[in-house]
């Protein structure tokens, strides 16, 4: 059993290995949207901003519109991961789907579900035969978990961030998916719960495979970063755009956005990166290549820039902020939305812990039967 549980560290290879692979996926899935499931997640921590919406949101539609299944988990439960409480959670619950929803993903379509972590209990117990098929080892090496707690507000591990991954395999596991959209960061969290899927396979369902092995679909566009000049746009941070902010917050965030001294603007990744992460976002608005904007700023400097960025994101984000506005006005909806997506999910979890239970052994037949 212990050599079972041992598998070869990540590193840049994995990386590569699974770049590879994400490409392959992401062409057959436009062919063949009927043998996806996909699921995805966000934690209800804050506003999702531009970066989620260009990094991860944008591809969620996409595979809405190739026709793909899609249930998309707001990760509640898993907020009390790296912090000790938070007021706001249903506030932010709320706000996600009200993200979702003003940017198009559509769960008037039957492929399209929204649901929250914390109503699904038969989710939440698959985590206890999950936590049988990982060792402590696997859990402490893991470096996402590590890198989580270093940026937490709790100051020690705890065996819920210590099994965060086993929560996440739950959540990918229960409805049998086997395509998760994420980035980078997460690629050690699905490989345990690849792991989990393999393991369990192997020891309760020999014959027949129950679970397929989830495998990452990785996001093409770079990370977006923050307008601090820091790596990445966080909800945590507040480096961030929110996608619910007004025109005028927008052109003060940008306003105050980190750039350089140099006068004459040039796209320069390596050197410049603060400036080229604001062309980046012209880019993701306009679809033209970043040199191509570079040159057209030119010696207008960052003042034209960032007058340029506001106006081009502002356009870009009007429709979608209108229909938010509206949407804010019919809470109700977005509780229906919520409503029938736990509902679908709840479905898909009684059948895959039905599922589990009589492979493991852990059930009792309907009353009268015996
Ligand atoms: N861990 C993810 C994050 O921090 C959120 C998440 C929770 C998730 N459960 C998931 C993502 C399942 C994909 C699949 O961003």
């Amino acid at each position: 059993m212990e050599c079972e549980m041992t598998a070869a560290e990540p590193g840049e290879d994995h990386y590569a290995q699974a770049t590879a692979q994400s490409r392959i996926l992401s062409e057959d899935l436009a062919g063949n949207p009927g043998k996806y499931r996909v699921l995805s997640g966000d934690r209800p921590t804050g506003l999702l901003h531009i970066g989620h919406l260009f990094g991860s949101l944008r591809n969620r539609l996409e595979l809405q519109n190739a026709g793909v299944e899609t249930l998309i988990l707001i990760a509640d439960y898993q907020v009390f991961t790296d912090r000790e409480h938070s007021d706001s959670i249903h506030h932010f619950t709320l706000q996600l789907c009200l993200d979702y929803l003003a940017i198009g993903l559509d769960p008037e379509r039957p492929t399209i579900s929204i649901f929250l972590h914390s109503q699904i209990p038969e989710l939440n117990q698959l985590i206890i035969p999950f936590l049988t098929l990982v060792s402590q080892r696997e859990l402490e090496r893991n470096p996402t978990t590590k890198d989580e707690l270093a940026h937490a507000s709790i100051d020690q591990m705890t065996g819920a961030l210590l099994t965060y991954p086993v929560h996440q395999a739950a959540d990918i596991l229960f409805c049998r998916s086997n395509v998760i959209p994420v980035g980078k960061d997460q690629l050690p969290h699905i490989e345990i719960a690849r792991n989990i899927a393999r393991r369990f396979n192997q020891r309760y369902s020999p014959e027949q495979d129950f679970f397929p092995r989830p495998q990452a679909l990785l996001s093409e566009t770079p990370a977006i970063g923050g307008l601090d000049g820091s790596s990445k746009m966080s909800k945590s941070r507040k480096n961030a755009i929110p996608i619910s902010a007004t025109a005028d917050e927008t052109a003060q965030l940008i306003k105050h956005a980190k750039t350089d001294s140099q006068r004459l603007i040039t796209y320069d990744p390596e050197g410049r990166p603060e400036v080229a992460n604001l062309i980046q976002l012209i880019r993701c608005c306009s679809q033209e290549a970043p040199e191509t904007i570079a040159e057209r700023i030119g010696d207008g400097g960052a003042s034209r820039l960032k007058a340029e960025l506001t106006e081009r994101l502002n356009e870009y984000l009007r429709p979608i902020r209108e229909r938010r506005r509206a949407l804010e006005q019919d809470i109700g909806y977005v509780y229906g939305v919520l409503h029938r997506g736990c509902e679908r999910a709840r479905t898909l979890a009684i059948e895959t812990l039905r599922g589990v239970n009589q492979r493991m052994g852990t059930y009792l037949p309907p009353r009268g039967n015996r």
